[in-house]
């Protein structure tokens, strides 16, 4: 069935939805996205993606004047008009359409070009890899300098994935100067004893949704966390690892480049730590 999908203040049938063959997000990747969770027809962690979307357009001096009240009704619309309970909604927004392939600013005035829609996810809280937990390779971090902004230039983080199923693995691990940085659509974490250690925010790294309201879980119940860099050797000798993401929530690691973490099974930590962000993302989704 078609979806309605959400083009520069139009809501359309996705075959209808048409985007200029200059526009810059076409072209040169000049755009960034968000992609929130929707969990029974609700929005999770809605206010921290569109403060991030601020802070992304801001960066690259993108003007957007669509304000956080009439994202969330975008939002709402959509999911209300296809009927999404489980899944998300994904959000771009480029510099625009400046009439031709150029460098340059576009002209004053360009508007930049708005795109929503929906995507179902029915297994988002169950199937295979959350009872079975993921197994991850390691790959070097070749990514620009910037990646704590969230742009559709996803090239390496996708051949990496790709790269990873090829090797019957699931996801990838960035590797930067002998550190992880993150997972190629993820923030990385790994549990030594009762503490939980995963990398600073820093220019280096997404600074994921899921991974401030996971922080702020862990503050409230007073669990051990240390920010700082780790390397693969530590992860693999660590009892337990985990990511999260918008649409993965806490997912458990069991291998990491072969080598199987404890007894290869989710870890009890990851599996409780999951059940609590999805209670609470549940409780706080709008
Ligand atoms: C590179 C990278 N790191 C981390 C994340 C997790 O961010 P969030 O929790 O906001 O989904 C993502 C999500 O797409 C990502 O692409």
């Amino acid at each position: 069935m078609s979806r309605i999908v959400y083009l520069n203040g139009e809501y359309l049938p996705e075959e209808e939805a048409k985007v200029s063959i200059f526009d810059r997000g076409f072209v040169m990747g000049d755009a960034v996205y968000e992609v929130t969770c929707v969990l029974d027809g609700k929005l999770t962690d809605f206010d921290g993606h569109m403060a991030r979307l601020a802070r992304s357009l801001r960066e690259l001096q993108i003007t957007c004047d669509i304000t956080p009240e009439e994202w969330l009704a975008i939002h709402r619309r959509l999911v209300a008009e296809n009927g999404l309970t489980l899944g998300g909604v994904y959000l771009q927004v480029s510099r625009g359409n400046a009439g031709d392939r150029d460098f340059h600013f576009p002209p004053a005035g360009t508007p930049p070009t708005v795109v929503l829609y929906t995507q179902e996810q029915p297994h988002m809280l169950d199937g295979p890899k959350v009872e079975k937990g993921v197994k991850v390779i390691s790959v070097p971090d070749l990514r620009w300098h910037r990646r704590d902004i969230k742009t559709v230039q996803l090239l390496w983080a996708s051949l990496s994935k790709m790269a990873a199923e090829a090797a019957g693995k699931d996801d990838a691990w960035f590797v930067e100067d002998g550190f992880v940085t993150e997972g190629s659509s993820n923030n990385c974490y790994i549990v030594k004893g009762d503490t939980i250690i995963t990398r600073p925010l820093s220019n280096d790294i997404l600074h994921g949704i899921t991974r401030a309201a996971l922080m702020k879980i862990l503050a409230e119940r007073q669990m051990k966390i240390e920010e700082r860099p780790f390397t693969i050797a530590e992860a693999q000798q660590a009892d337990e690892a985990f990511y999260t993401s918008a649409s993965a929530f806490v997912m458990p690691i069991v291998e990491v480049d072969g080598v199987v973490l404890g007894d290869g099974k989710p870890g009890k930590l990851s599996k409780r730590l999951r059940e609590i962000y999805i209670e609470e993302a549940r409780k706080n989704a709008i």
